[in-house]
């Protein structure tokens, strides 16, 4: 598995790669392809729970499907994604909500959507042993603030502040950092400026590593920001798959023989 300090030493020699699973069968496919991180974002409020935003997904949702992506994985490390207000309203409560991650549901990590109320969390966690990701530019959580998901960083002033960020939480002892739907020269600047990973999503080539949505690289979402790629087509497989049992039922060729047992033993029910 790659350690913080393994990633650390691939940072700037080879590009990092992270993607989201959120169930087992998907976060075996993702290990198996030698994927260096896998995210339980909480991006599965939309992508697998039905929700229109990450805000409902719940801790106990994140502990769960957590574990069943760890028991997936043989190499990757996998990250677990803290929920809205699960963190920076009671640092106890915080503690112990990342750390039940790792105790419990055999995260090797978590990420929060960071800002300057997540500074010394950081720095409190790393210190108990939790290895924190940090995650700056668009913050999801905040999108009711924010009022969309908009790109972030986009004059001097705000990027000037991620980038105090960005240094204040690798001080704090992040080992990497998400750089979420930012100018690309931005994402550039930042990753020069700290020795931490960087991983973009929507932030252009030059950070350290890119991550996307498991399902926008299947081809499983209706819709997906500009800056993601579709890898495949899993919807359609999946569509042609469930059509396919259903003409079999319906025509009769479903099950077939080989599907079929019979007792010769039995004659006649009463
Ligand atoms: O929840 C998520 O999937 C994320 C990634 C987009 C980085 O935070």
């Amino acid at each position: 598995m790659p350690t913080v300090r393994t990633l650390q030493q691939k940072a700037g020699d080879e590009e990092i790669t992270m993607l989201t699973a959120y169930d087992a069968p998907t976060a075996a496919i993702v290990d198996s392809a030698g994927i260096d991180l896998i995210l339980v974002g909480d991006s599965m409020g939309n992508a697998v729970l039905g929700h229109d935003s990450t805000l409902p997904v719940t801790v106990k949702e994140m502990r769960s499907r957590t574990a069943a992506v760890a028991r997936a994985t043989d190499d990757a490390m996998v990250v677990a994604d803290m929920p809205f207000l699960s963190y920076g309203v009671d640092e106890g409560e915080a503690i112990e909500n990342c750390g039940r991650m790792l105790k419990e549901a055999e995260a090797n990590a978590v990420k929060l959507e960071s800002g300057p109320h997540t500074v010394s969390l950081t720095e409190r966690l790393v210190e108990l042993g939790i290895p924190v990701m940090a995650h700056l530019g668009l913050t999801p959580q905040r999108f009711n603030q924010l009022g969309g998901y908009f790109r972030q960083g986009t004059d001097e002033e705000s990027a000037g502040e991620m980038l105090e960020l960005a240094t204040a939480h690798e001080d704090a002892g992040a080992f990497a950092l998400v750089l979420e739907h930012v100018p690309s020269n931005v994402a550039a600047q930042i990753t020069e400026a700290v020795d931490i990973p960087t991983i973009g999503i929507g932030a252009g080539p030059d950070t350290d590593g890119q991550v996307l949505v498991l399902n926008d690289v299947f081809g499983m979402s209706d819709r997906s920001p500009y800056f993601s790629e579709q890898f495949g087509d899993v919807k359609g497989e999946m569509e042609q798959a469930v059509s396919g049992f259903r003409d079999a039922v319906e025509s009769g060729e479903f099950p077939a023989k080989e599907h079929s047992y019979s007792e010769d033993e039995i004659d006649e029910i009463y």
